[in-house]
């Protein structure tokens, strides 16, 4: 096999392997598509309460597991110990999530079909689509893949999975607990590989595409996708996040700068709903600016398995720290912070703070510990500078009091407006997607099970009969 074929997982922490396989080539996708067109009728016609039960032993499987599947998360991403547990339990958390959606908002329902004089009855049932692909990005390597995974399995569909090429032993070792589980050979087939791999998975015979990653591959899916409309696509994409710091008072300074750091640095800033710009009244804001300054300086940056444990871990790989470091510099505000590389050679970032009041910034996702400084005169000058963007995914009103939040949340484009609360840590039993560039309107979280399955609506009578239409001599 041709070294190109081959697949090398590093720990990005010290960048020593950690994982090593092959990609699949053309025809193994074409091969794992057509394995899991033959398992799915089987595994619809196994029946609901089936479906569940592996959900659950799945569920179950990981919970055993948290500790090793934990240290795994956080080997393969470099993120800390303490949020690969986290990500584990969300991702046991979204079994019983997903199995409340299904039966809200795709479940069945019959009732009596109108005064109908032949007592028929109306029904509405989902089926699923049938064979569908999961691609997820590396930030959350179980949790999001694991977001499209159940709901799709729970309503019925057969699935092709392919982790991200970063994070291939998590996506691994998540089929694994679902082998364990007892889910039927074919139902989940686990494809490993780069881009090349995710554009043959969207050209395969499948019925659908579950995505989570960068607006840029989510668009070159769409456009993948434009010949085949039947086939449903969901696209959970970026964010440029806004943050406003509006009417602070005084005493409120220091947990604003803490909802402020942590929306922005959590997870060394690998959060599609990280905060990347903080809007702030011009004249009004410099006690907030420091805190955050003083908290980014008290940020504890370090390995996964450090004790005391880091409040943010590297990114992802030294080509992602090239790239923030690069696109950091390009933006000549004024620094207040500067993003620096701790170590060289390694990816830990210190958080990086630019004052670009007034700057032409590109209008672009810097997925890292990097927050732009936005000072503006009125709040409706910080609105306009909140929506200053093609995405639309997370924002959020510091300060203020509820009519100023009602005019925020009226005014925000974006699909989770938070107030006094962080723009990240978007909870799973609320729909999770944005507008614009970040979403193409097919919501995840709890309302991913309106895309995992399609409505029949039937009219159903025991005897035939219609009322004798005029028109009939
Ligand atoms: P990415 O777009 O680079 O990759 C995501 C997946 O797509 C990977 O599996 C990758 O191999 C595959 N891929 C890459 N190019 C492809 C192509 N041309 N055709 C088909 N598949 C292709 O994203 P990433 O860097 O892994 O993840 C970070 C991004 O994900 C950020 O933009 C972040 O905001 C976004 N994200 C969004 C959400 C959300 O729910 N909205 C959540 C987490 C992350
Ligand atoms: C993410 O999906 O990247 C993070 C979600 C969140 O923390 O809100």
């Amino acid at each position: 096999m041709p070294p190109s074929d081959r697949l090398r997982s590093h720990r990005p922490h010290d960048g020593s392997l950690l994982w090593e396989g092959a990609a699949a080539s053309a025809a193994q996708v074409v091969a794992a598509a057509a394995r899991a067109r033959a398992a799915q009728p089987g595994w619809f016609a196994a029946g609901l309460e089936k479906r569940v039960e592996v959900a659950r032993a799945f569920k179950a499987a990981v919970e055993a597991d948290a500790d090793g599947f934990a240290r795994l998360i956080a080997e393969e991403t470099g993120k800390p110990f303490w949020e690969a547990k986290t990500e584990v339990a969300s991702v046991a958390g979204k079994v019983e999530i997903s199995i409340a959606a299904h039966a809200e908002r795709t479940g069945s329902r019959e009732a009596p079909f109108k005064a109908d004089p032949a007592g028929a009855s109306q029904a509405l049932r989902h089926k699923p689509h049938g064979v569908l692909a999961v691609l997820g990005p590396y930030n959350f390597p179980a949790h999001l893949p694991n977001g499209h995974i159940v709901p799709a399995l729970i309503a019925g569909n057969a699935l092709l999975f392919k982790p991200s090429e970063l994070t291939p032993a998590v996506g691994a070792h998540m089929a694994g607990l679902w082998a364990k589980a007892g889910l039927p050979d074919g139902v989940l087939e686990l494809v490993q590989g780069a881009g090349e791999t995710g554009r043959a998975l969207a050209a395969a015979d499948t019925d659908g595409l579950l995505f989570t990653g960068s607006a840029q591959t989510g668009a070159a899916l769409a456009r993948q996708f434009a010949e085949t409309p039947h086939r449903i696509l969901a696209l959970e994409m970026g964010g440029n996040n806004p943050l406003v710091a509006w009417g602070l008072e005084a005493g409120d300074v220091e947990a604003a700068a803490l909802v402020v750091v942590q929306s922005a640095f959590l997870s060394a800033g690998q959060r599609c709903t990280c905060a990347r710009r903080l809007i702030v009244e011009d004249g009004a804001a410099d006690a907030l600016v420091d805190a955050v300054v003083a908290l980014a300086d008290r940020l504890r940056i370090g390995q996964p398995f450090a004790d005391p444990q880091p409040f943010m871990g590297c990114v992802i790989s030294n080509p992602a720290a090239d790239g923030l470091l690069a696109r950091s510099q390009a933006i000549h505000g004024k620094t207040i912070r500067p993003l620096i590389r701790q170590h060289e050679g390694l990816p830990f970032l210190t958080p990086g703070i630019a004052d670009v009041t007034g700057l032409e910034v590109a209008d672009e996702e810097l997925f890292g510990p990097f927050l732009q400084l936005i000072r503006v005169r009125d709040f409706e000058a910080a609105i306009r500078a909140a929506n200053a963007t093609r995405f639309g995914l997370s924002a959020a009103l510091l300060g203020g009091d509820r009519g100023l939040y009602q005019r925020f949340w009226a005014g925000s484009r974006a699909g989770v407006v938070n107030w006094n609360r962080p723009t990240n840590g978007a909870a799973s039993n609320a729909p999770f997607g944005g507008v614009g560039l970040s979403g193409n309107h097919r919501p995840s979280a709890y309302y991913a099970a309106d895309y995992c399955a399609w409505p029949v609506a039937s009219v159903e009578a025991e005897r035939p009969f219609v009322a004798t239409p005029q028109g009939i001599a």
